[in-house]
């Protein structure tokens, strides 16, 4: 029995911002931010939220997959990024879809939680619990970045990605892999919290996203070629049978990187980051829905996928498509 990706869906918002934008507003160029990054433009959510865009993409991934509302038996959102504290994300996307059956919950693994979703979702379909799942990386990040500090905000955008997984008889994700480095947790961290508790007098102020960019630089280049190496040797394959990695988009630099450590041509390295920024858990999913729907992907082919970030987090797996 294999957990099989049947289709996939993404939302982006509406409104794009391009790096010249920015550099209207604060004290940054596009000289700086593509040569850096690689990115040139992103979508910022103006009306759109978590959750509404969360709901275009798990309906443009069911209808990809050809899967009903009435199908699904379990929804898992990856976000930092959810619109409320409760209810969750994927409880709103199952209200919005009428997956009335399902069971629905988000992960808190930051730009990992996408893949840490489509584990949990693994582990659940092969051990016969669930048949069908809908999963789900989304993000607002422009809510919760410090537009002050222009080394973090130009690198972030909003967006969902989906995918609906299912048990199938033929094989689909081949091997998994996943870690958790607690100790490195501030390195990249977003702890805008506020203490309503009437015996704890804090009057903290708020704090968005911060990141030691180098930090999680050099954490990225070792541990994702690792965690790829891991993945394709536990799948019985070698580095030179994967057809395309597609990577969390954080930076091009590191995906050069990673692609140089890997002895891959970049070619098989597919790009969103350019037009998407980095978003967090969606990169993953709106990569992969590209990929999907310009026909780049044909069954039998075999797909790494990656994703790392804050908490910090890691997770990786190679799936057949
Ligand atoms: O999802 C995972 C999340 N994060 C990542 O993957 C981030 C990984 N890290 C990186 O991608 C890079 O570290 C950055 C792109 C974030 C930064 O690149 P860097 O080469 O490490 O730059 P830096 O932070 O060392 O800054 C270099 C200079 C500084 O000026 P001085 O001190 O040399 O005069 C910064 O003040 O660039 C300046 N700078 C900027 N200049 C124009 C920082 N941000 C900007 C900006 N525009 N937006």
């Amino acid at each position: 029995m294999g957990t099989k990706i049947i289709g996939t869906g993404s939302c982006l918002p509406k409104t794009v911002v391009t790096n010249d934008d920015l550099s209207r507003i604060m004290d940054t160029s596009d000289e700086w931010i593509s040569s850096r990054t690689g990115i040139r433009e992103r979508h910022l959510a103006k009306e759109e939220t978590t959750a509404s865009m969360s709901v275009e993409a798990a309906k443009r991934a069911m209808e990809n997959a050809g899967v009903t509302a009435d199908e699904i038996d379990l929804i898992i959102v990856g976000t930092v990024s959810a619109d409320h504290v409760t209810p969750a994300c994927a409880c709103e996307v199952q209200a919005a879809v009428g997956a009335d059956r399902a069971v629905a919950f988000d992960v808190n693994a930051a730009c990992s939680g996408f893949m840490f979703a489509l584990n949990i979702a693994h582990v659940y379909l092969q051990a016969g619990i669930y048949r069908t799942a809908l999963i789900l990386g989304a993000e607002t990040l422009s809510k919760i970045m410090d537009w002050d500090d222009r080394s973090t905000c130009v690198l972030f955008g909003d967006g969902a990605g989906a995918a609906v997984v299912r048990a199938e008889s033929i094989s689909g994700l081949l091997s998994f892999d996943q870690g958790s480095d607690g100790t490195k947790g501030g390195v990249l961290a977003c702890t805008n919290r506020t203490n309503n508790n009437p015996l704890v007098k804090t009057s903290r102020e708020l704090e968005y996203v911060h990141m030691d960019g180098q930090e999680v630089y050099k954490f990225a280049v070792t541990a994702v070629p690792a965690s790829l190496h891991k993945v394709i040797e536990a799948a019985g394959l070698t580095v030179e049978d994967i057809d395309y990695f597609a990577l969390h988009q954080a930076n091009i630099r590191i995906i050069q990187s990673v692609a140089k450590r890997l002895k891959v041509s970049e070619d098989k390295f597919p790009i969103s980051l350019d037009h998407c920024g980095n978003i967090s858990a969606a990169s993953v999913p709106i990569l992969l829905d590209e990929m999907n729907r310009k026909g780049m992907l044909k069954p039998g082919m075999k797909i790494a996928l990656s994703g790392f970030g804050g908490g910090l987090t890691w997770a990786s797996a190679v799936v057949e498509w």
